[in-house]
């Protein structure tokens, strides 16, 4: 017997942060909302978020910490639905937060407060949550899109919410499946790599690193034409922490990055002043002064000056030693790529999407939201705030 097609006025694919927050306001606005996800557990990507805290947004956010071709197209979103506006949310539900560092909104207790604060608020605007159901069929005919599942349950409405996010961390539900239905209504797609991920040095970069693995310094971290000052964790494949996580968004595969391991000194100068008033000293005693030993331990042998006592130091060699701390130019081999990887750069070209409404140009009906556009956020709680307001942009529109 034929199934019966059941009507909804608007079906959103993929139910993390973006699709959640679109769901519930549609929902509020009196739309009958289908939310589907392929997962068994919803908002896992939330869940693991900050340590398992989320850091649900950013004090400071604002269109110049997200990447995209269009550097403005992020602009009327992030206008239309604020962090302050996530922020009262949260209060409402009474989450307790807290700012960890550099406006950087975390919870006090757990990750899964936003998810039931998001869940909740699904419930009470009356949407209807499926998991672990698996989209076989989109078609679009007669104004609606008709969507089928592997049951062979049909569903039909006249908008349609790719919401499915990017393509990290595949394990918890990551998929290319918004990317592919993007293609088939004929959007393009800006190439998408892995971004706010570590990077990894080949074996003989790895060579001079081995014994640091663990160690973290504060860092400026500098690549094509950006840098970031946070801190910087030595890895036993490469480079990580959040200067580096930072970073990532901007290395490519050519580039080399330079880095600044001890940013409040100068060395030249130090090193000139300790030759002349401590020339006994061993280099690598009066570089445990700014750096952490291990590291002035690498560096001296790496620069065959491990037994040296400083009053034996050329200027050549202090300005190399100098060069070597602030001016540490390396040329990662790769990224950690997706299985780590926070975010995905690239995504459905933003030429082809209404910046006010998050509607497609070229298929009326359909609209983009949260990660799967080419709009990526620096680390520190952007990418949600991002997410929470193409949501709400889009709930306001269907
Ligand atoms: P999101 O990934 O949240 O949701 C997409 C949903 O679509 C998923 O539920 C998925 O199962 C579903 N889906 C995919 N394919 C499907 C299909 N074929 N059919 C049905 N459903 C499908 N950001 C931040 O601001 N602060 C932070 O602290 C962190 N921390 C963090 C840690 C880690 C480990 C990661 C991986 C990422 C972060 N992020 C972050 C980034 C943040 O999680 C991310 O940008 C948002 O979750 C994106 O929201 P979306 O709703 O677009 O995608």
């Amino acid at each position: 017997m034929k199934k019966q097609e059941t009507q909804y006025d608007v079906i959103i694919i993929g139910a993390g942060a973006a699709g959640m927050m679109a769901a519930l306001e549609a929902g509020k606005r009196g739309k009958r909302v289908w939310l589907v996800d392929h997962a068994k557990k919803i908002g896992e990507k939330i869940r693991i978020s900050g340590g398992g805290r989320c850091n649900f947004t950013n004090l400071f956010c604002a269109p110049d910490r997200f990447l995209s071709e269009n550097e403005h197209f992020c602009k009327s979103v992030l206008s239309q639905y604020t962090q302050h506006d996530f922020i009262a949310m949260v209060e409402r539900h009474k989450i307790a937060y807290h700012e960890k560092k550099l406006g950087q909104l975390f919870c006090d207790v757990s990750a899964k407060d936003i998810i039931h604060m998001l869940l909740q608020e699904c419930e009470q605007a009356g949407v209807h949550l499926s998991r672990e159901t698996h989209i076989t069929s989109i078609t679009f005919a007669h104004n609606s899109y008709h969507i089928e599942d592997e049951d062979g349950h049909k569903r039909k409405a006249p908008k349609l919410v790719i919401a499915t996010g990017g393509l990290s961390i595949p394990k918890i539900g990551a998929s290319d499946f918004g990317y592919n239905i993007a293609k088939q209504f004929g959007h393009t797609i800006i190439p998408t790599r892995a971004a706010l991920v570590p990077l990894t040095f080949s074996a003989a970069l790895l060579e001079h690193c081995k014994n640091l693995s663990g160690l973290s310094v504060d860092a400026i971290v500098t690549c094509n034409g950006t840098q970031f000052r946070e801190g910087l964790l030595f890895t036993h494949r490469g480079l990580s922490g959040p200067s580096i996580l930072q970073i990532s968004s901007y290395w490519r595969e050519t580039m080399d990055i330079e880095v600044n391991l001890c940013p409040d000194q100068d060395c030249q100068a130090l090193l000139t002043e300790k030759r002349n008033k401590e020339p006994k000293k061993e280099i690598h005693t009066v570089l445990s002064d700014v750096l952490p030993k291990r590291l002035a331990v690498s560096i001296c042998e790496e620069l065959n000056l491990q037994e040296h006592k400083i009053a034996r130091l050329s200027n050549a060699e202090i300005k190399a030693l100098n060069a070597r701390i602030h001016h540490w130019r390396i040329r990662p081999s790769g990224t950690e790529g997706y299985r780590t990887a926070e975010v995905t750069l690239g995504g459905v070209n933003t030429d082809e999407i209404s910046s006010k409404t998050l509607e497609s140009k070229i298929q009326p009906g359909l609209y983009f939201i949260g990660e799967v556009i080419d709009v990526t956020g620096h680390l520190g709680g952007f990418n949600f705030q991002w997410a929470w307001s193409s949501g709400f942009v889009v709930g306001q529109n269907i």
